[in-house]
């Protein structure tokens, strides 16, 4: 089996600093990709920096052999997201993989979560994925390669109690990367996102205990690494990936109902067929509709 090294590749993993991001880079310096290891070294609801995280994986980086280079910048604002790609043109002078990692939390009931809670989560996880790839997004175009790794997460394509605001941005993502893949295709940019469940600073104290070995972060970086190597020809899915398992995760379409006389009591008594999933529809219509768009613009 011949193994899937990074010589020559610039990654820019941000978040870097804990939990999946630092492991996401580890692996990939180890195999010989050039690294930038961003992480604002705040606490896990976004509040606070320190250089410390960052600083740390450079070094472990370094001692392992590897060529990394730390930056403390922000995600969530152009002047910080503008910086980070920066740093790599910087040092390496290139950037072909971008792993948009960093991630915060405000958990809160619906009821009692407020506006700020929303909108900093929103900042960090849309926000700031969008800002970083914009950033990186020329410089890969111009060199007509690119590798792009979102991160998704089950509470968002599934709902969990007291994430509205984590849910909506973690769904968010998965129109970002179906789209960016359909932008990014000419250019060979491929754009994918994970949906992983691992023990980090985030879930351990949602996590049953002995998660601890099974969930561990370096389950979930291989995927990252595959999704990040020149030889992956996919682009714009969603992988849920943990403990070991991996799977594609998809949107589908049940075979639906259709009348010529719609109305409220007619869509009500064939409420059971509207609801079917099987046969589940391809989205073939969907890649339709898309074909289209791209000739108008
Ligand atoms: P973590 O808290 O260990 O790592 C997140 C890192 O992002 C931290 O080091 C933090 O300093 C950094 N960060 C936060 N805001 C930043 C900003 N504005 N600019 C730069 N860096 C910033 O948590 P974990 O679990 O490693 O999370 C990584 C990603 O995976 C997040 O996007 C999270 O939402 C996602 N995720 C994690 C799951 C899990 O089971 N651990 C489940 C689903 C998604």
């Amino acid at each position: 089996m011949s193994e899937l090294r990074f010589d020559g590749k610039v990654a820019v993993v941000t978040g870097a600093g804990n939990g999946l991001g630092r492991s996401h880079a580890l692996l990939l310096a180890e195999r010989g990709a050039k690294v930038v290891v961003n992480d604002l070294g705040g606490a896990l609801d976004g509040t606070g920096a320190s250089s410390g995280p960052a600083a740390e994986v450079v070094e472990t980086i370094k001692k392992n052999g590897g060529e990394a280079v730390a930056s403390t910048d922000n995600v969530a604002t152009p002047e910080g997201a503008q910086a980070i790609i920066q740093t790599a043109l910087d040092a390496f002078g290139r950037v072909d993989i971008l792993v948009n990692n960093a991630g915060i939390l405000r958990d809160r009931s619906f009821g009692k979560m407020t506006v700020e809670e929303f909108d900093a989560v929103l900042a960090v996880h849309v926000r700031g994925s969008f800002l970083v790839t914009r950033a990186a997004f020329p410089h890969m175009k111009e060199q007509a390669y690119g590798r792009i790794i979102n991160t998704s997460s089950p509470a968002g394509l599934f709902g969990n109690f007291g994430q509205t605001n984590y849910s909506t941005a973690k769904m968010g993502l998965v129109g970002f990367t179906k789209t960016l893949a359909i932008e990014g295709a000419r250019a060979n940019i491929k754009v994918n996102a994970i949906a992983p469940v691992a023990w980090t600073r985030m879930t351990q104290s949602i996590l049953p205990a002995e998660f601890e070995q099974k969930f561990s972060v370096d389950r979930i970086s291989p995927l990252v690494a595959y999704l990040a190597h020149e030889s992956c020809e996919t682009t714009g899915e969603v992988f849920s990936v943990g403990g070991g398992r991996v799977a594609r995760v998809f949107v589908a379409e049940g075979p639906g109902w259709r009348t010529d006389e719609i109305s409220p009591e007619a869509i009500r008594d064939n409420w059971e067929a509207i609801m079917a999933e099987q046969p589940y529809l391809t989205t073939e219509l969907g890649k339709q509709a898309q074909a289209s768009m791209e000739k108008m613009l």
